[in-house]
């Protein structure tokens, strides 16, 4: 069994689905990216794998099950357990989601004390190892700065740094590049590369760009109005698919100095 088996969910955030009939499967050291325009769907399904719906969101048919347990039968508590560890969550702006009138080490040594039983001094060291890890200059300055006096790209690494801290089997990661620049894109991208190589982390990549998807994902899930609209391995999509929507989103990937990156 894969890691991660997404059987035929639908969800709903009211009466009608948002999503129906979603599958997928996803292996160790895996990523695939859900791609399609705003509103198809897709952070509505990464927000149920990792049971986070907002408001009244629930997956209403079907079965996630994660490492062989049915995620839709956990209580809170074994939620607790694994977010953060097992699994974690990238967002399309960590800045927005930073407590702006928090120094990025109280909160980050505050997360890790919620997962570990350990000493503010020894959270201070983890947190600051695992900033420097994701290639940020110089740990201890991020540790004392408040979000709004780092850049956008710096705060999105804070994210994931966080996001990785625990080395999740997998990461789920929502437009973790929208945000930023395209040379800081590139360096974000390469850094999720490198984590599922030294750790075998699995990705979920929702984008929509499908030159990000193009160039770090295995499968590609094409989405539109909540359903899947094409699928398949990464070459399959960028050069044999005969779906027209995914021509379409394939010929909106702008080309970089006039190569295309797909
Ligand atoms: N909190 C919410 N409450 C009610 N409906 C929502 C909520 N979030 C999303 N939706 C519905 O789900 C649809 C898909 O949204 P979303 O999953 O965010 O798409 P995407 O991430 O592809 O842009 C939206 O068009 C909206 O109708
Ligand atoms: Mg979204």
């Amino acid at each position: 069994m894969a890691m991660l088996e997404v059987n035929d969910i639908t969800i709903s955030y009211g009466t009608r689905p948002t999503v129906k009939n979603f599958s997928m499967s996803l292996e160790e050291g895996k990523i695939c990216s859900l791609v399609g325009e705003s509103g198809s769907g897709k952070t509505t399904v990464i927000r149920a794998i990792f049971g986070l719906l907002p408001g009244a969101g629930k997956v209403t048919e079907g079965d996630i099950i994660f490492a062989g347990d049915h995620l839709l039968n956990y209580s809170k508590k074994e939620w607790r357990k694994i977010r953060g560890t097992e699994m974690s969550m990238i967002f399309q702006d960590s800045g927005a989601m930073m407590n702006p009138t928090k120094k990025v080490g109280a909160a980050y040594t505050e997360y890790i004390r919620t997962h570990e039983n350990i000493s503010k001094k020894e959270a201070v060291k983890k947190g600051i190892m695992m900033l420097e890890r994701m290639r940020l200059p110089s740990g201890d300055n991020v540790m004392q700065s408040y979000p709004f006096q780092l850049s956008g790209g710096m705060r999105q690494r804070v994210g994931i740094a966080m996001g990785m801290t625990y080395q999740p089997k997998l990461l789920l990661a929502d437009e973790p590049t929208s945000a930023l620049d395209v040379t800081t894109q590139a360096q974000i991208v390469r850094q999720m590369m490198e984590l599922k190589e030294n750790y075998g982390t699995a990705i979920i990549l929702v984008t929509h760009n499908l030159g990000v998807a193009a160039y770090m994902s295995d499968h590609i899930i094409v989405m539109r109005n909540g359903v899947i609209e094409d699928q398949g391995d990464r070459d399959h999509i960028l050069y044999h698919s005969e779906n027209a929507y995914t021509h379409k989103l394939l010929e909106a990937v702008p080309s970089i100095g006039g190569t295309r990156y797909v």
